[in-house]
Order: structure tokens, then C-alpha cells, then sequence
């Protein structure tokens, strides 16, 4: 098991990382606890896999425990299942000791964190994530959030959780496609941060994707780190988290266009989005072109899309894709905030590409796809 620390004055907390982590999960919670309580809420499909696994290891280390499900699925991120959520933590005597266990991906862990936040204004939890984009991702650095009918995470909280178990032996039960889409956001740390990450993903990027123990380990391990250094130096997202939503500006806007559905997930919009923020930053000259094809190469050899004509079954249109962006959290003044690279390994925030730019790239992108390869 490798610990990784959020280094954040007294809410610092560990990450664990590790093949056999939800077998150990209460003695490892017991330490954080207030007192020996949780009430554990998970995705009902992930409680059928794991469910029994973790309420053992709560029972062996002396922690009463409660359970809730919630139904899978971006569905349950909205203001009528977080209203559901806390009358059923309540019904179960809630108090102010009690910790919240997250077991589950993305959406199980932005809801709880954020009834957390919210439930007699905030008790602690713990994010047991069991999807390879919530491991590496959602599940460190305390952002929480339910979607509204503007969009996505539009309400939330920073609420940093006490302790992070990311069991990466779960990882065996999770299907490919769900696999590759956490695996984009992996690829994500190598771009804005960290060349030599990204060379040896280059490497082993397949071994990670496989499903191997060892390189699965190396790769969450090295992202939780990246993603703990940037949270310990920006929590708020007042300048230097920004870098971590690369590609996410673009991927947000094909995800809105897609319907926010299965037919095209989160990590598939971000891993296209990461190319199309490679090429702006070619088009600006600001990165070498080798990169781009590098970075493209990558994410297609993983089997992620990298060009629209890797997603026929949508009706691509640039100013559409525009209007989208335009709604980003990150517009300020009006302005849409990009995040861009000068090569692999160093991204940065500007609020100064032309819309004009920007649109011109995408209809240039999307009559692309008419091109046989
Ligand atoms: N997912 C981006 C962040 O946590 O800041």
C-alpha cells in the first residue's frame, strides 16, 4: 500500500493506495473517525460488489455502520435525490460525529461530499472510490457538487474528506470502456504537469488500462500525488488547479452536446477535449506539433476518442460547441478561460484566445471528419 498526503494545515488527509485497501478499510478509517460510526453510502450496484467487503471490515474494526443506496448514474446528482439523501442520513440519526462513507464512482462521491457539506452545515466523510476516474480524480481534493438544468456541478462545496481509500484491486470488476475513460484523465496529469510521467505511460500506458497490478498501482499513486500537490498549493481553484481541468473546457461542451448520457462519458470527452486544447495551443504557436500528434497517438492507441470522426453518431456543430463553452464555470467577464500547453508537461491558464479562434479550429475539426483516414 502506498499513502499519499493532502498536505492542507488541519484538513491535511492521507490517500491509501493499494490492491487489497477495502479489506483493511476499518482499521485504516478508525484513526480519522469522531466517533465509531459511519453511515456508508454507496451506488447500489457498487454495494452489491463490494457492499459486503467493506461492511466487514467495518465490523472487524468495532465501526457501526448504517448503509444507504443510491441508484447509479449521473441521475442521482441533482437537488431531488440530494434532498432524498439527507432525509434518509437523518432517518438513520445523523449526528455530528457520524462520518459518511462514499463507495462509488464520480457520482456517489460529488453527492455525498456535498450532503456532507451540508447536513447539519457538515459532518466529516470518506471517499471510498471505486472507478479508476474517481480514484485518480473526483474523489481527492474536496470538490462536491450536484448537476441543476444549467448544467453540470453548477451546485456544490469545497469540502475536503477526511480520508481517501482507493482500492485499486476494484478496478478488476469495472468495465473497459469505464476503464479507458478514468485512464484519460491519468494521461491528463502527464500533459499539464509531468513529461516524464507521460513518456513512461507511453510505455506502459496499455499494462495500466490491462488492468496489472503493479503499473495500475504506479499510475493512481503518481496521479493522486500530482492532483494532492495542486490542491495543497490551490484549493479554491484561484489559479493553478485550473491546469486540472485540461482538456475539460472542450470535453464539457461535446458532453453537453452528447446529452450527458452513456453514449459518450466524461473521460471520452476530456480525452478528446485534451487534443482539441493541444491544437488550439499548436494553432497559437505555442506548442510544437509533435506533441499534438504524441498526445493524439496516445489516447487513440488507448482506444479513446481523438478526432470527431471517432463520434459519427453525433451532429458536430461548432457554434453550438460554442454557446456550450460560453456557459463554463470558468468564463470570466465574459471571456472563456482555456487552458493550453507549450508542449507536454506544461500547461497554463489563458483568458486571451479569440473566440474566432477557437470556433474556426472546431469547424476545421468537424469538416475533418467527412476526410477518409
Ligand atoms: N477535477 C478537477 C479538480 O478537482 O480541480
Amino acid at each position: 500500500m502506498k499513502t499519499v498526503r493532502v498536505e492542507l494545515d488541519q484538513r491535511s488527509y492521507d490517500i491509501h493506495v493499494g490492491p487489497s485497501v477495502l479489506a483493511d478499510a476499518g482499521r485504516l478509517m478508525r484513526p480519522v473517525l469522531k466517533a465509531p460510526r459511519v453511515i456508508v453510502v454507496a451506488d447500489a450496484r457498487v454495494a452489491t460488489l463490494h457492499g459486503a467487503a467493506l461492511a466487514a471490515a467495518l465490523s472487524e474494526a468495532g465501526i457501526a455502520h448504517a448503509t444507504v443506496d443510491v441508484p447509479p448514474g449521473e441521475g442521482s446528482k441533482d437537488f431531488a435525490h440530494l434532498e432524498r439523501l439527507i432525509e434518509q442520513l437523518l432517518e438513520r440519526r445523523l449526528e455530528r460525529a457520524t462520518t459518511l462513507v462514499a463507495l462509488g464512482g464520480g457520482v456517489v462521491g460529488d453527492l455525498v461530499g456535498f450532503a456532507a457539506a451540508i447536513a447539519l452545515r457538515g459532518v466529516d466523510y470518506v471517499q471510498v472510490p471505486t472507478t479508476l476516474l474517481a480514484q485518480v480524480d473526483s474523489s481527492v481534493g474536496g470538490k462536491t457538487a450536484i448537476n441543476t438544468r444549467h448544467g453540470k456541478n453548477l451546485v456544490g462545496s469545497f469540502h475536503q474528506p477526511r480520508l481517501v481509500l482507493a482500492d485499486t484491486g476494484v478496478l478488476g470488476t469495472l468495465p473497459r470502456r469505464e476503464m479507458l475513460a478514468g485512464y484519460a484523465e491519468v494521461v491528463k496529469y502527464g500533459v499539464i504537469g509531468d513529461a516524464g510521467f507521460f513518456a513512461w505511460l507511453e510505455r506502459y500506458g496499455a499494462a495500466v488500462t490491462g488492468g496489472d497490478a503493479d503499473a495500475l498501482g504506479h499510475a493512481v499513486t503518481t496521479s493522486c500525488r500530482a492532483k494532492a500537490r495542486v490542491v495543497a498549493a490551490d484549493e479554491r481553484e484561484a489559479g493553478l488547479r485550473e491546469t486540472l481541468n485540461f482538456g475539460h473546457t472542450f470535453g464539457h461542451a461535446l458532453e453537453a452536446e452528447a446529452g450527458y448520457g452513456d453514449a459518450l462519458l466524461h473521460g471520452e470527452a476530456v480525452a478528446f477535449g485534451m487534443v482539441l486544447a493541444t491544437r488550439l495551443s499548436v494553432e497559437r504557436g505555442l506548442c510544437p506539433e509533435g506533441d499534438l500528434a504524441r498526445v493524439r497517438a496516445h489516447l487513440a492507441a488507448a482506444g479513446l476518442p481523438t478526432r470527431f470522426a471517432d463520434l459519427p453518431q453525433f451532429r458536430w456543430n461548432a457554434p453550438r460547441l460554442m454557446q456550450h463553452m460560453a456557459h463554463d464555470k470558468k468564463v470570466q467577464d465574459q471571456r472563456i478561460r482555456f487552458v493550453l500547453t507549450r508542449g507536454i508537461g506544461t500547461a497554463f491558464t489563458s483568458s486571451d484566445v479569440p473566440p474566432a479562434a477557437v470556433a474556426a479550429m472546431l469547424e476545421t475539426a468537424i469538416a475533418e471528419r467527412a476526410v477518409p483516414a
